[in-house]
């Protein structure tokens, strides 16, 4: 293992930041005093959930603030935007986090993150008593951090014991009917909401939470609504570092908050949450170190959300027209020589990355363009890490837009997003496993008519394409060198592993060649009628490589080894003429398998 160029820079960070040690430790409320103003740490989640670790980032100590995000979430999730927003504005205050700052009017507190939205808050969680609802608050944090959370008893005692300006500003709301009832349980609530024990790894783990729409990356369970976790994100960029919010919105361009414990949470949503922790903090409470690394980190790696480097990546990762992609079902020469000569007609594209409005849209414009000979076009999303509904949306429109200029776009290995296209009204039966049975598809709708027409006749042997051009005679002959052999439907013709000396020639029906693959049998070949198969083992005397099974009724002809080399001595321009057609045929399928991987660069 080679040691990470990221961890490197966080252990960086922390030793160049070590030295700054202005700002001073809380001390209104007496308990967060004791904190070792030394402490620091920083700590990144990613969205996937792996975790970099610099300094003291298992060191415990209270969430404070950062806290009032989470809550206002929970809120929200408890009784819907209309009746929160009645309650608490969303409007930056320009104020310090513990000012009495309401609305003339109504009473409502400006925003969420100030301590009377905070409070405001925490007298909207479920449950009428300071259990039910510390419980209610603490159950959701722990998920938040996948973990179990504790509160920090002395640090709650403590600031109870202080909090007269916050009781103040209780019963200001109780005045203006903001809280609904006697402001005490309500209180107490936000104090022990504010003494829950974290660690610096906890908060990375909370932000990459909602960096990831509201799972915990590590433990899969959902902490919040996807729903409300856009709109705690929107008040943490607008509100989160109180009257300091502007200008660390400028610097950073990431939604954040702090704590008087000496936290400071960023996230950048989609990606990674961020965490620092170090208890020296300045005049707004916030903390020093915390800010000065954050500022650092988002210059350093890129991360301001409002700056040209968040431009989507290409949404199509792999385009091949018909020429350079093709499924595995072997067609007759001349469809084959047609579906090359009409590869334009044909698409298939393989996507990658977060569908949205943005990303999409060059292939929306793209797909539209298409000319009016185009037949159809394949979107492969197993490379796609989310679709939102505007996307969804305007797939579903491009494809309905297409249809009327009958271009068919298909879509597979699409099992994760089915469920959400199909409730866009993208065609339920547009969809198909992999690329094989989509291009398959698309290959018919290119060759139309004789797809089908030419799909399943019977071949004599004159017909096949390895006894094509042979003089009456030399047919004759053959006649007598070849096995008839028929297979019932699903019977096995060939079995991976066992020895390879016989060819055989396909007269009627169709047969598949296939080898075990995860989840489900990979098809590597369809054979139907005048088409041979087995030969690249019989020439080359290595043990079968895949299966072949029936998939109907099939006839066919088998040629042994020993006839083969009877062929040899009793009719060597035969033999001549079936090894030249041999050779033919494997030269043509590699000349296909390398434009294919053109296609892949
Ligand atoms: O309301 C208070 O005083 C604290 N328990 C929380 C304040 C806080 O963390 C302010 N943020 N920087």
């Amino acid at each position: 293992m080679s040691a990470s160029p990221i961890q490197g820079y966080l252990d960086d960070l922390l030793a160049r930041f070590r030295s700054l040690d202005d700002g001073q430790v809380a001390d209104y409320i007496p308990e967060l005093g004791l904190a070792d103003p030394n402490w620091f740490g920083i700590c990144i989640a990613t969205q996937d959930g792996f975790v970099y670790e610099a300094g003291d980032c298992r060191q415990p100590f209270t969430i404070q603030s950062i806290s009032k995000p989470l809550t206002y979430g929970l809120a929200l999730e408890a009784h819907g935007e209309a009746t929160v927003l009645q309650k608490i504005g969303v409007e930056p205050s320009g104020d310090a986090f513990n000012a009495i700052s309401l609305h003339p009017g109504t009473g409502a507190p400006r925003n969420p993150l100030i301590n009377a939205g905070a409070i405001a808050a925490c007298g909207l969680m479920p449950g009428t008593t300071v259990e039910d609802k510390t419980a209610h608050i603490l159950d959701a944090f722990s998920r938040y951090a996948g973990r179990a959370l504790d509160i920090d008893e002395r640090v709650y005692g403590s600031e109870s014991a202080t909090g007269h300006r916050n009781r103040a500003i209780g019963w200001m709301l109780r005045n203006f009917d903001i809280l609904a009832e006697e402001p005490t349980p309500t209180l107490e609530t936000y104090f022990r909401q504010c003494s829950i024990r974290v660690t610096c790894r906890d908060l990375a783990l909370m932000g990459a939470t909602l960096a990831n729409g509201g799972v915990n990356p590590v433990t899969r369970m959902r902490a919040v609504d996807q729903a409300q976790v856009g709109r705690v994100l929107s008040v943490m960029a607008t509100c989160g570092m109180y009257d300091f919010s502007g200008e660390w919105l400028f610097h950073t361009g990431l939604p954040a908050k702090s704590g008087v414990g000496g936290g400071i949470l960023a996230v950048q949503p989609g990606r990674i949450g961020i965490a620092v922790f170090s208890p020296r903090l300045d005049a707004q409470g916030n903390s020093v170190r915390g800010i000065a690394v954050c500022r650092e980190l988002a210059t350093g790696l890129d991360l301001h959300l409002l700056s040209p480097a968040q431009r989507e990546a290409p949404v199509v990762r792999v385009s091949a027209n018909g020429q350079g992609a093709a499924s595995r079902r072997r067609r007759p020469v001349k469809q084959a020589e047609r579906l090359y000569q009409e590869g334009e007609r044909l698409r298939l594209l393989h996507l990658q990355g977060a569908l949205g409005f943005a990303s999409i849209e060059p292939l929306v414009r793209e797909l539209c363009a298409l000319p009016a000979t185009a037949a159809a076009v394949v979107l492969n999303l197993r490379s796609v890490l989310g679709i939102d509904p505007a996307a969804a949306r305007l797939l579903a429109q491009t494809q309905a837009a297409l249809a009327r200029c009958d271009t068919a776009l298909l879509f597979c290995e699409a099992t994760a997003w089915r469920e959400q296209l199909v409730a866009a009204h993208v065609a339920p039966d547009s969809f198909h496993p992999d690329d094989d049975f989509a291009l398959e598809h698309a290959e018919n709708l290119v060759l139309g008519e004789a797809a089908t027409s030419a799909q399943h006749p019977r071949a004599s042997l004159a017909q096949c394409e390895l006894f094509q051009a042979l003089a009456p005679e030399e047919v004759q002959h053959l006649e007598s060198l070849l096995e008839a052999r028929r297979y019932a439907p699903g019977e096995s013709i060939i079995t991976a592993g066992d020895a390879s000396d016989e060819l055989f020639v396909i007269t009627a029906g169709t047969a598949t060649a296939s080898l075990p693959g995860p989840g489900r049998r990979v098809r590597l070949d369809v054979f139907t009628a005048g088409m041979a198969f087995g030969e690249v083992a019989f020439l080359d005397r290595s043990p079968r490589s895949a299966d072949v099974e029936a998939l109907g009724e099939v006839e066919c002809r088998v040629l042994s080894r020993g006839a083969f080399e009877r062929m040899g001595a009793e009719a060597p321009r035969l033999q001549a003429h079936l090894l030249e057609r041999l050779a033919l045929g494997i030269a043509g399928r590699l000349r296909q398998a390398n434009r294919e991987l053109a296609a892949l660069k």
